[in-house]
């Protein structure tokens, strides 16, 4: 079978998001990236002690020479702050890391993010390897180099572009992903459906019907590639977000009020695919598009098992969203979906 890579090129790098079939080719692809080169590794708990790929004996980094360089940190958004950044540069500075070093993440979104922040301020900027390890780290977070981490004043307000040297995504990971994790990431490759591709949202449609029954990921992983060029595609046109990659906000700007509302209590997923039915309904109540797209969309989450039940008034969600860093000139921007494959900027009436 022809090896599937998707190719990524941006201004500031190009670089391959290669799929390894097993833990084993992934292992390989590891130690070919670090070869003649310092590293530092950094995981979270979860991902350290469930997934085989650490707690198998056969991988190399089971090796006292290696493991020395492996740095697990607990996991959760509470740990996605400057205090972590400083851990793993601690951590890098003890190893005696200098430029010539690359600095790996095997994890979800958080530690993608946090260490692609690391590694862009570590001696001014050094290398670093993205093995997502969710379904969200998968097809989103990891592709398109945005990193940083979360303080007082919100989420990801800090932080960096900056493109990892290699994304090696690998399907055996999803096996010990729990399910509402593998809903989160699904929330997400459906937006990317609407967004551009109808042809992904039918296919994700096709397999909301049979799929996630007894929580084999096979299938889904099948459709990872695609959704993973559809962002990718999103981010060579527009790397900094001056345009067309803030439709990748698809369902965020209600989503984030009601992550807030909740108190993070709902998920990102979750959130997002709440968000992008109240977008919808939004839309269809201005005729921007027709009121069968929300029963489409609804039913398309409905069908994931993706629980859309949502307690917040209107008014408590229009005074969350206040808080929205996408706003320009004072105003709300929205994106609102038209159809299945096109959506649109609209400022929000105040
Ligand atoms: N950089 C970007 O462009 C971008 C885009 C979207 C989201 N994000 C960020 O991503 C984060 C969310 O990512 P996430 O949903 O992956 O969160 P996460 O990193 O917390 O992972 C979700 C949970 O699954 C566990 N986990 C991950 N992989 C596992 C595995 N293989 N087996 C068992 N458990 C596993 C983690 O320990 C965690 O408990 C947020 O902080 C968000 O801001 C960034
Ligand atoms: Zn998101």
């Amino acid at each position: 079978m022809k090896e599937i890579k998707v190719h990524l090129s941006t201004q500031e790098k190009a670089y391959n998001i290669e799929f390894p079939k097993d833990f084993n080719s992934l292992d390989e692809r590891l130690l070919k990236q670090i070869s003649g080169r310092n590293f530092l590794l950094v995981t979270d708990e979860n991902v350290f002690e469930k997934s085989p790929f650490f707690n198998s004996k056969v991988r190399s980094f089971q090796s006292p020479t290696l493991l020395k360089n492996i740095l697990v940190l607990p996991p959760g958004e509470i740990y996605k702050t400057w205090e972590t950044v400083e851990k793993i540069l601690n951590k890098a500075f003890e190893l005696n890391l200098d430029r010539t070093a690359v600095f790996i993440v095997i994890g979800g979104g958080i530690y993608g993010d946090l260490v692609g922040f690391a590694a862009s301020i570590f001696m001014r900027g050094v290398p670093f390897v993205q093995v997502p390890t969710s379904l969200l780290a998968m097809v989103d977070s990891s592709v398109g180099g945005k990193t940083g981490y979360n303080c007082t004043q919100g989420k990801n307000l800090i932080g960096a572009f900056h493109q990892p040297e290699t994304v090696l995504c690998c399907s055996k990971f999803l096996e010990t992903l729990p399910l509402e994790e593998v809903k989160n990431g699904i929330a997400e490759m459906v937006k990317h459906g609407i967004l551009t591709d109808s042809s992904h949202f039918e296919n994700l449609e096709k397999l909301s019907k049979t799929h996630l029954k007894d929580g084999d990921c096979t299938e889904l992983f099948k459709l990872v590639p695609d959704s993973i060029t559809i962002k990718k595609q999103i981010v060579e046109q527009d790397e900094k977000e001056s345009g067309i990659r803030g439709h990748l906000n698809l369902g965020h700007t209600f989503g984030h009020a009601v992550e807030h509302l909740s108190n993070f209590e709902i998920p990102h997923g979750r959130a997002i695919a709440i968000g992008t039915v109240m977008a919808t309904q939004y839309a269809a109540e201005r005729k921007l598009c027709d009121w069968d797209l929300v029963d489409r969309i609804e039913n398309i989450f409905n069908q994931f098992d993706i629980d859309l039940v949502c307690d917040f008034s209107e008014k408590e969600i229009f005074k969350a969203m206040e808080h929205d860093k996408k706003k320009k000139d004072g105003k709300i921007r929205l994106i609102l979906p038209k159809k299945i494959g096109k959506v649109e900027y609209f400022e929000m009436e105040n």
